[in-house]
């Protein structure tokens, strides 16, 4: 199936985020993540998902001796490589289910927004878990399920927050950026005990919160969480 960031009313719309526009200073969770980082200096990186490559530029930045960053969306790749082309950093089209993931390659792979895209959890885990050294870091932010359970992801007309069908994870068609686009819902214990049935140590878990000086434009994002960002070891 095509990748809804390929179509370009989609693609354009996107662009207009806080985040495509003032790279990770735009990202309302980037506070919280930035923390959650390994050391980087000599590391191998894997970004899953990487988009226009922020995650990517980032790591090398910070001293990665070799970033891949892999997308299933031709626009995405070829953005991330106009905006974000660095020494050390590899872009490829690549969808994160037909990457081959070699064994104990990487201390660490990031995923920034992209699994609650992919419906079998579990397989990304698996990937992820053997394709990382002993010790490698797994450092993802996925929807939270508080905000992927209901029906089209918008606030009730009485500006409440629907959880609904919590219990029945599997296919959202949300309205994200005025289209609809099918994401997955995971509950929150198929997100936490999918990385511990896979072999790993949960060493940190935030849900993200608006930055002070962003509240008072943002009140909705304070009813309910929006992302949940986790830092797991091999
Ligand atoms: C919200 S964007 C996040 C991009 C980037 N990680 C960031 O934080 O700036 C989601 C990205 O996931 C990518 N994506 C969705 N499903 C994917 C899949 N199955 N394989 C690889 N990339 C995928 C999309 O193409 C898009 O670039």
């Amino acid at each position: 199936m095509k990748n809804q960031y390929d179509t370009p009313e989609f693609f354009a719309e996107y662009a207009q985020m806080s985040r495509s526009l003032f790279g990770l200073e735009g990202a309302g969770e980037w506070s919280q993540l930035e923390p959650m980082f390994p050391e980087l200096v000599g590391k191998t990186v894997l970004d899953l998902g990487c988009g226009y490559g922020w995650h990517c530029a980032y790591a090398a930045r910070k001293g990665a001796a070799f970033v891949l960053g892999i997308d299933q969306s031709e626009l995405m790749i070829r953005e991330a490589q106009r905006r974000n082309a660095a020494s050390g950093v590899t872009y490829h089209i690549c969808a994160l289910e037909d990457y081959a993931y070699p064994s104990e390659h990487y201390d660490l792979v990031i995923s920034n927004l992209v699994l609650h895209y992919i419906a079998d959890l579990d397989w990304v885990y698996r990937k992820v878990f053997i394709t990382l050294k002993p010790d490698g870091v797994f450092l993802f932010n996925i929807e939270h399920p508080t905000f992927t359970a209901g029906v089209r992801q918008e606030f009730s007309p009485d500006g409440t927050w629907p959880v609904t069908d919590y219990y029945y994870p599997g296919e959202r068609k949300t309205n994200f950026l005025g289209h609809t686009v099918s994401k997955q819902h995971h509950t929150l214990t198929q997100i936490i005990m999918g990385l511990i049935h896979a072999g790993f140590q949960i060493e940190a878990l935030e849900e993200a919160m608006p930055p002070v000086k962003w509240r008072e434009q943002m009140p909705e994002e304070m009813k309910r969480p929006m992302m949940l960002l986790i830092r797991a070891k091999k």
